[in-house]
């Protein structure tokens, strides 16, 4: 038997100026995970898979999926890298608590899991860069045109500095940090949220690209305060982040309702997360605070609330 764990993701800084070739960090959310276990099935016809993933109420042969269904695809974009087509049957049962439609990496981490799964469980492991690869050619059923950031940063389970159609630069921080993730309840549609910027930047390009490159500023300033463990002057860069998230309409008074909320909580910085017009915000703390600032969250309206800490 195979099993094993993918965590999900947050955006620190830098969405969807990264689909512009600008820079954005990622870290991975080890308190939520998407779960993948297969067990071969031993009265069954050689090369064929039963796929079990009750989140999205799948229990079926994976040759009786619609063409084109990303599980389906996942599956079959591994087997082709493997270049494996004699195997005993097998069952693959995905299980996840990443929130979906969220902004946390959910899709990403699930073809992550399985592909990672697939390919130990077939004896030949992929490598992480391969593994997320291919997690990339599904991102695309699901997202159109993704920038690849939630496929890497999953697939390395590190603090990720990603700049579109390179490597990962995997980072480590200098001091610790404590995040909390707040969910404003509203689905976060990354598809439309990126099309939506797409018609506004072609309509004003010179406006767009300007707020990108500030935004991609932020992020550099962000990184080199995160390695050097300054977290006092990466909470303002966040807070500067999200006044050019608003501007370039993917926020949400659902979201600034939040975000303000941590804000005057003591937050030492907090934005939206992800795609946005809904979706999680994210709030840097100082932990002494933790309390009051989940309070004053769940006060305004957060329909979950996650703490998580990213260590050294
Ligand atoms: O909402 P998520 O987790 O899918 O993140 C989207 C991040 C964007 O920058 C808006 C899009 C992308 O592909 O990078």
């Amino acid at each position: 038997m195979t099993s094993l764990n993918v965590p999900g993701k947050i955006i620190l800084l830098g969405e969807h100026a990264v689909v512009y070739g600008r820079p954005a960090i990622a870290i991975p959310v080890h308190d939520v995970q998407a779960k993948v276990t297969i067990s071969t099935i031993k009265d069954a016809d050689a090369n064929s898979i039963y796929l079990d993933a009750p989140n999205v109420h799948i229990s079926d042969w994976v040759h009786d999926l619609s063409e084109g269904q990303p599980l389906r695809e996942a599956i079959q974009l591994t087997l082709s890298a493997l270049n494996i087509h004699e195997f005993p049957a097998f069952q693959l049962r995905i299980s996840s608590t990443i929130p979906v439609a969220s902004g946390m990496g959910s899709s990403a981490a699930v073809s992550v899991a399985l592909i990672r799964a697939i390919s130990i469980h077939l004896g030949n492991p992929l490598s992480i860069e391969q593994q997320s690869a291919l997690a990339f050619e599904v991102e695309k059923l699901h997202h159109g045109t993704p920038s690849g950031i939630d496929n890497n940063v999953v697939a390395h389970e590190k603090p990720i500095f990603y700049s579109r159609g390179e490597q990962p630069q995997v980072f480590i921080p200098g001091e610790r940090m404590v995040i909390v993730i707040a969910d404003t309840g509203i689905p976060s549609q990354t598809a439309q949220a990126v099309e939506g910027v797409r018609e506004r930047w072609v309509s004003d390009e010179d406006y767009y690209e300007a707020i990108f490159d500030q935004i991609s500023d932020l992020t550099i300033l962000a990184k080199r305060a995160i390695i050097s463990g300054q977290i006092s002057v990466l909470g303002p860069l966040m807070n500067q982040n999200q006044v050019l998230l608003e501007a370039i309409g993917v926020s949400s008074p659902e979201i600034e309702k939040l975000v303000q909320s941590a804000q005057s909580a003591g937050a030492l910085g907090a934005k939206l997360s992800g795609a946005g017009r809904g979706g999680n915000i994210i709030a840097l703390i100082d932990p002494s605070h933790e309390q009051t600032i989940s309070d004053a969250l769940e006060e305004s309206g957060a329909v979950s609330i996650i703490s998580t800490r990213v260590t050294p």
